[in-house]
């Protein structure tokens, strides 16, 4: 692979998520697998802007493939947003010879890597969040290790929900995306799921929990999703008083943000590792690699942060005239496909739940 690139850099942004630190190695391994340098930039685009990076070699990503966290540290970085930070960054990576990065994160480490893109460093993004709200791909690194600790924790607090006769109304993280609350619930078979996607019948439920206490149900599990946003501790109130149910609130929080992660996401990590550094090395830049049908490929990223205002209703007037209309069709066939697939797995969570 004949290439003008002798250095690249790493680095991780936004909130952390399990997986990253795998992501990093697959980065790091595979560049110098390919005769090119890498510069660890620490604290995401801070790094960047503030000269904190350290060269890597093969033997500083040992032993990290199975650590939580990012070794590399994280930062949500106000200072990049501005063209005098910007600038600031474009000049380190002139310094150190810095020919591309890859940047690892969420939509917002996405908007970075389009401005150094667009100021001509090369980049590519590898999607990690916890959150799992990247349309464009079906997976993001970290989503796995999430939600199994979310059912690590609740299956710990079904077995004191069962010796006392308890309800619990659990909030998980996921930003404004139900992903992991929909998949938790239905894997912990909670009594009820709630998210922004879709319409909750409050009423309901109540009367569901108060009719299988009735009925002899020991245990009842709620899911709320954080993206409802000020509902889960007044609903654990509210079920507790109309049907008689001890129910407590537990917000998991950051909890479910660390951790080693799983397989799932070390393959992930590991898969989408390689492939931005080969992509990079074939001159491609501003691509936000996906897993699609199960299988790695990229994306434009304006692609993909399209589709997401498009799912989220906050396109803004002109954001599609870049596109030709089979893409926009081929955008709002991704969008119904999406809706359709949370849709039914919240059919399934509602069928085996009763
Ligand atoms: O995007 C990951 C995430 O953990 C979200 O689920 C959550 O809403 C947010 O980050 C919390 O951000 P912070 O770590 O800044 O409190």
């Amino acid at each position: 692979m004949g290439n003008k690139f002798r250095k690249i850099g790493v680095l991780t942004s936004g909130g952390d998520a399990p997986g990253m630190n795998a992501a990093v190695r697959a980065v790091t391994r595979t560049a110098l697998a390919r005769g090119v340098e890498v510069m660890g930039i620490y604290g995401g685009y801070r790094g960047l802007i503030h000269d904190d990076m350290i060269e890597l070699k093969a033997r500083n990503v040992s032993n990290i493939i199975w650590r939580g966290g990012t070794f590399l540290y994280s930062d949500r970085c106000l200072e990049f947003k501005t063209e005098e930070g910007m600038q600031k960054a474009i000049e380190n990576c002139k310094k150190h010879g810095i020919d591309g990065i890859v940047a690892i994160g969420g939509d917002g480490t996405f908007r970075g890597a389009t401005d150094l893109s667009v100021r001509g460093i090369p980049t590519i993004g590898i999607p990690a969040t916890i959150d799992n709200d990247i349309t464009a791909t079906e997976n993001t690194i970290g989503f796995d290790t999430a939600m199994n600790t979310v059912l690590d924790m609740c299956d710990r607090l079904r077995d004191t929900c069962v010796s006392h006769a308890r309800c619990n109304v659990v909030e998980v993280m996921g930003r404004g995306a139900g992903d992991i609350a929909l998949n938790t619930a239905i894997a912990l078979g909670a009594v009820a799921v709630v998210i922004p996607e879709m319409p909750f019948d409050a009423d309901a439920t109540v009367e569901k929990i108060r009719h299988l206490r009735e009925d002899g149900k020991r245990s009842f599990l709620v899911i709320v999703s954080e993206g409802v946003e000020n509902f889960a501790e007044g609903f654990a109130k509210r079920i507790q008083d109309e049907t008689g149910v001890e129910t407590k609130f537990a917000r998991l929080a950051h909890v479910v943000r660390g951790g080693s992660p799983t397989l799932g996401d070390r393959m992930l990590a590991t898969k989408m590792g390689v492939h931005a550094v080969d992509q990079l090395l074939a001159g491609k830049s501003n691509l936000v690699l996906c897993q699609r049908d199960s299988k790695i490929t990229t994306v434009e990223i304006v692609y993909s942060q399209c589709l997401d205002r498009m799912y989220k209703g906050t396109l803004k007037e002109g954001m599609l005239d870049q596109f030709s209309e089979e893409k926009i069709a081929q955008m709002k066939a991704e969008i119904e496909q999406k809706k359709k697939d949370i849709a039914d797995l919240y059919t399934l969570a509602e069928e085996t739940a009763r």
